[in-house]
């Protein structure tokens, strides 16, 4: 997530639309996504399988996550890409499905400006992840095309 350019970014340089927006509103945002994500008929038990006990530490990570997107802080340090390599039967229709209910959830608890650079941000993560998960070769037929 580029920390190092961002430690240095002065403050105000952050997304002016996303004034008042704190971690604790983002946490709340996180929560209340993932009860609409875990209560959908397709993603809810594709959640339950990968993450089996304890939800809370999911919710943080998603919490610091947004932190480090929206309020430029440098406390997540995850790797999503792996994170979602792994699912293998995760479909680009399934994408489609998180950034519905994601742009529901930012609309029904965020203004329209701020729910508008979530919404951006989702689409360009999500973007990346299908990327890497749907058009990128295995690594052993990389370089082999030509071959
Ligand atoms: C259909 C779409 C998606 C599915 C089914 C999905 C599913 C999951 C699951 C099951 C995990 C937990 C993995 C683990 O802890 O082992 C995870 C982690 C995560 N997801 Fe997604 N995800 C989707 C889309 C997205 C999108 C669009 C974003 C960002 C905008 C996102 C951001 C993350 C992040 C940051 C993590 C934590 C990765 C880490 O640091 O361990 N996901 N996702």
């Amino acid at each position: 997530m580029s920390a190092e350019i961002d430690r240095v970014r002065p403050a105000q340089d952050k997304q002016p639309e996303c004034e008042g927006v704190d971690r604790e509103f983002i946490s709340g945002l996180v929560r209340e996504f993932y009860r609409r994500v875990r209560a959908n008929p397709r993603l809810g038990p594709i959640f339950a399988r990968e993450i089996t006990g304890d939800w809370e530490p999911h919710l943080e990570k998603m919490t610091e996550f947004w932190s480090s997107v929206i309020l430029k802080t440098s406390n997540y340090q995850g790797r999503p890409v792996p994170a979602h390599l792994k699912l293998a039967d995760v479909t680009e229709e399934d994408f489609r499905t998180w950034l519905g209910i994601f742009a529901q959830t930012t609309s029904d608890l965020c203004t329209e400006n701020v729910a508008a650079v979530f919404n951006e941000k989702a689409e360009t993560i999500a973007r990346s992840l299908q990327y890497a998960m749907f058009y990128r070769l295995p690594s052993n037929q990389q370089g082999s095309r030509f071959a």
